[in-house]
C-alpha cells in the first residue's frame, strides 16, 4: 500500500499552479472582502443608480411580474434559444441591413458566452488563424480566444501622447493582416478606454477588412450607453450592409440590468440562406457540446420588452436615464477634480460608455486600493457608471492623493 505521503507525490492535481485572480471579477472578491466602511468599487462594469445599487428596470419588473403570474413549467430552450428572442436580437442589432435569411443567430450566456461560441465556432472555419484584438482590449478577449487556440495578437488602438485612437496605427496593422485574420472590434463604448472610432474612421477599417479579407468580430456589450441605440448600433450595420461575413456578440446585462441572467448572442451575417443554415447547424454543435442550450427567463424578458411597442418604449426611456446620469457623473466627476486638484482630466467627459481611462498607473491605482478602499483596474479603468453623489466626495479625495 502506498504511504499518505507517496500518494500526496502523486496527486492528480499536484502539478497544478495556482492561477492568477481575474483582473477584473478577482477585483470584486477583492473589494467584498474589505471591511472598510466608505470602499467603493469602480473596477468591475455594473451601472449603479444614484442610490448605489445595480437596478431592476421597471420594465423587467413588468415582465417578471407577468411571468410569476401565469407561471409555466421550466421546458428546455432549443440548442440556438428562444426563437423570438433570437429574432429581436437581429432586429435590434441589424435593423434593415441585411435580409434574415443570410443570419444565423443564437442565444448565448451574456456577452462572454457569445464570444466563447464565436471563438469555437471560428476554430470550425480556420485553425490556423490568428485573433487581433486591440491595444488595449478587454482583458476576457485575450483569455477567450487563446483558449480556444488561437495565437492572439494586438493591433494599436489607444495613443496616449494624443489621448485618442492611433487610427493610422491600427489601419496598417490590419494592412499587414493575413487574409483571414479574425478582428476583435469593439462597436461602441470601446472597453477600457471609452474612445471610439468616428464614423469616417469606421468607413476606412471597413475598407481594409473587406480589402484584405480579414473576419470582423464585433463586441457590442454596450448598445444604448454612449450615443443611444442607433449611433452605438451603426458600425455594425455598416459592416453587415458591406456584403462580408462578420460575427456579432452582443449582451444584455448591462442595457437591460440583467446581470445575473446571462442574456446574450452571437449573431452571423453570412453570404447566403444556405451558408445561413450551414453556419447555424455548426453553432448548434458549439452550444451543445458547450452548455447544451441556455436558459430561459432573461431571453423572455428581453424578448418580451423589445417585441412590445410600451414596454420598448419605456426600456428606452430607462436606457436613455442610465446614459444620461453616467454622462453627469462623467461632469462631477471632472469638476470635482479639477476643484481639488487643479489637474484637469478634460478626457473623463470625452470618453463613451461606463469606462473612464484615467491614465492613471498601476501603482497610482494600487495605492488608491490600498490606501483609499477605492477600486479600479490595474490598467487605470475606473467604471464612471458607478458613481454617485455619495461616494464621489470620497472618490475625488482619493485620486487627488494619488495624483
Ligand atoms: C467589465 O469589463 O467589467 C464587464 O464587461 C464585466 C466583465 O465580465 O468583465
Amino acid at each position: 500500500m502506498l504511504s499518505q505521503c507517496e500518494n500526496d507525490a502523486m496527486s492528480l492535481l499536484s502539478h497544478l499552479d495556482h492561477a492568477p485572480r481575474d483582473p477584473i471579477l478577482g477585483l470584486t472578491e477583492a473589494f467584498n472582502a474589505d471591511d472598510r466602511a466608505d470602499k467603493v468599487n469602480l473596477g468591475v462594469g455594473v451601472y449603479q443608480t444614484e442610490e448605489g445599487v445595480v437596478p431592476l428596470l421597471d420594465c423587467v419588473a413588468t415582465v417578471d411580474q407577468r411571468i410569476i403570474a401565469a407561471a409555466k413549467p421550466y421546458g428546455y430552450l432549443p440548442i440556438d434559444g428562444l426563437k423570438a428572442y433570437d429574432r429581436a436580437v437581429a432586429d435590434l442589432v441589424l435593423g434593415d441591413s441585411v435580409e434574415r435569411d443570410r443570419v444565423a443567430v443564437v442565444q448565448s450566456l451574456g456577452g462572454t458566452g457569445a464570444l466563447k461560441v464565436a471563438a469555437d465556432f471560428l476554430q470550425l472555419v480556420g485553425p490556423e488563424a490568428t485573433v487581433l484584438i486591440s491595444d488595449p482590449s478587454w482583458e476576457n478577449h485575450r483569455a477567450i480566444f487563446t483558449r480556444a487556440g488561437f495565437t492572439v495578437e494586438t493591433y494599436p488602438y489607444f495613443d496616449a501622447a494624443t489621448n485618442g485612437v492611433d487610427i493610422e496605427g491600427m489601419l496598417s496593422a490590419l494592412l499587414s493582416a493575413e487574409a483571414g485574420t479574425i478582428v476583435v472590434l469593439h462597436a461602441c463604448c470601446h472597453n477600457p478606454t471609452g474612445y471610439d472610432l468616428t464614423p469616417d474612421q469606421w468607413d476606412r477599417v471597413l475598407a481594409v477588412v473587406a480589402e484584405r479579407g480579414l473576419v470582423p468580430l464585433l463586441d457590442m456589450a454596450y448598445q444604448g450607453f454612449g450615443h443611444g441605440l442607433a449611433a452605438d448600433g451603426a458600425a455594425v450595420g455598416k459592416f453587415a450592409r458591406a456584403g462580408i461575413t462578420c460575427l456579432i456578440s452582443t449582451s444584455f446585462s448591462k442595457t437591460f440590468s440583467l446581470y445575473g441572467e446571462r442574456v446574450g448572442a452571437l449573431t452571423v451575417v453570412c453570404a447566403d440562406a444556405e451558408e445561413a443554415a450551414t453556419a447555424l447547424s455548426q453553432l448548434k454543435i458549439v452550444v451543445r457540446t458547450t452548455y447544451s442550450n441556455p436558459p430561459t427567463h432573461g431571453a423572455t424578458v428581453v424578448a418580451t420588452v423589445l417585441d412590445d411597442p410600451e414596454l420598448r418604449q419605456q426600456w428606452e426611456g430607462e436606457l436613455a436615464g442610465m446614459r444620461e446620469r453616467i454622462q453627469r457623473m462623467r461632469v462631477r466627476l471632472r469638476e470635482g477634480l479639477k476643484a481639488a486638484t487643479g489637474v484637469d482630466l478634460a478626457h473623463i467627459t470625452t470618453q463613451n460608455g461606463m469606462f473612464s481611462y484615467s491614465g492613471l498607473s498601476k501603482e497610482q491605482m494600487i495605492a488608491l486600493r490600498t490606501e483609499h478602499a477605492v477600486y479600479g483596474l490595474d490598467s487605470g479603468r475606473i467604471c464612471v457608471a458607478a458613481l454617485n453623489e455619495r461616494n464621489l466626495p470620497t472618490v475625488i479625495a482619493a485620486i487627488g492623493a494619488v495624483l
